[in-house]
């Protein structure tokens, strides 16, 4: 079996559910406290002992490549400066990673864009990493799954339970519990409008075979006109057994407003130097009854409605 090594990041989406932030800013690149949203992916994939980085990007979103890349001028300004805490964390980021980039000219959706990663890849397994779920967890949500593709030799993907009324948000699989956290998916149905198949919902992390490669450029254009992954999926259940893993940890829909604004407090709370006065101050706000004490505080203009 080939090692997992390369990680895939599909960054090349419009982020429409977070207009009108994210008209010009990739959302990738919109910050959770202190760091660009698809840091926190990266460094997911580098904790879980992957080091070949594909991102797929698209037109307008060269910030991405920037954010990673050296910036001689900053870092020289902080050295002369002497602000070494500063730029300690601006070569961290630069360091971090080497990063292979690719293009996606159209969004023609997820499975599009991670058939563009193809010739990266080459012909060895491979993860895939949406940024903007985004999860929080003591085990890099990927070293949790890749420990079971070690194991099994087998595709995988990230599972978590939602509530019953929420199966029609996401994709959700079929099949048994094996035990361990697994389970054996035998098809799965996008956003099921009736009759979910089971409360496992697929979140944004793969580990794949490179056939699904052949599969993907099989594909016809499916839900929204786009070339779907989940399709793909499914006729890669087919051809034997795969895996889903109910991660440990919490996810965050960081590509949608109240997601974001979730993750934004609880990274905050964790965060070594700001968590404990953001705290006083959130409880400062509700008065520790989860009550807000400032509901008089101004709030922005509504937005006209024609
Ligand atoms: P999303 O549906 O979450 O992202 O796609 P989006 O299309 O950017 O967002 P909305 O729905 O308009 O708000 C899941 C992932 O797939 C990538 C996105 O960048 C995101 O990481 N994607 C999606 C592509 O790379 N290319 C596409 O054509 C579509």
């Amino acid at each position: 079996m080939n090692k997992l090594r390369t990680c895939v990041f599909p960054c090349a989406g419009f982020g429409t559910r977070f207009f009108p932030a994210t008209k010009v800013i990739p959302k990738e690149m919109l910050p959770l406290v202190d760091k660009p949203i698809l840091q926190y992916g990266i460094e997911e994939a580098v904790a879980s002992g992957l080091d070949k980085l594909v991102i797929v990007t698209s037109k307008g979103k060269d910030t991405i490549l920037d954010h990673f890349d050296r910036t001689a001028e900053l870092e020289r300004s902080l050295l002369e400066r002497k602000k070494k805490d500063l730029l300690g964390e601006v070569e961290a980021v630069s360091t971090m990673v080497d990063l292979i980039a690719v293009r996606q000219k159209e969004a023609l959706g997820l499975g599009h864009a991670v058939l563009m990663a193809r010739d990266a890849v080459g012909s060895e397994p491979f993860a895939v990493l949406l940024p903007d779920d985004v999860i929080l967890a003591d085990d890099p949500c990927l070293l949790q799954m890749r420990r079971v593709f070690e194991e099994t030799g087998r595709p995988v993907v990230a599972l978590m339970e939602v509530a019953a009324e929420e199966t029609t948000r996401y994709g959700i699989v079929a099949g048994e519990n094996a035990g361990n956290r697994r389970f054996r998916i035998r098809d799965m149905v996008e956003k099921p409008k009736v009759n979910p198949p089971s409360r496992y919902a697929i979140i944004g992390r793969y580990i794949l075979p490179p056939e699904i490669f052949s599969l993907l450029e099989k594909t016809e254009r499916g839900a929204g006109g786009e070339i779907q992954l989940t399709d793909a999926l499914r006729e890669l259940v087919r051809t034997g057994e795969f895996y889903g893993y109910v991660f440990e940890g919490k996810r965050y829909d960081a590509g949608e407003k109240l997601g974001y604004l979730k993750a934004t407090v609880d990274y905050a709370l964790r965060h070594p130097e700001l968590g404990a006065e953001f705290r006083a101050y959130l409880n400062a706000l509700f008065g520790g009854n989860g009550k807000a004490e400032h509901d008089d505080a101004p709030r922005p203009a509504k937005r006209a409605t024609t």
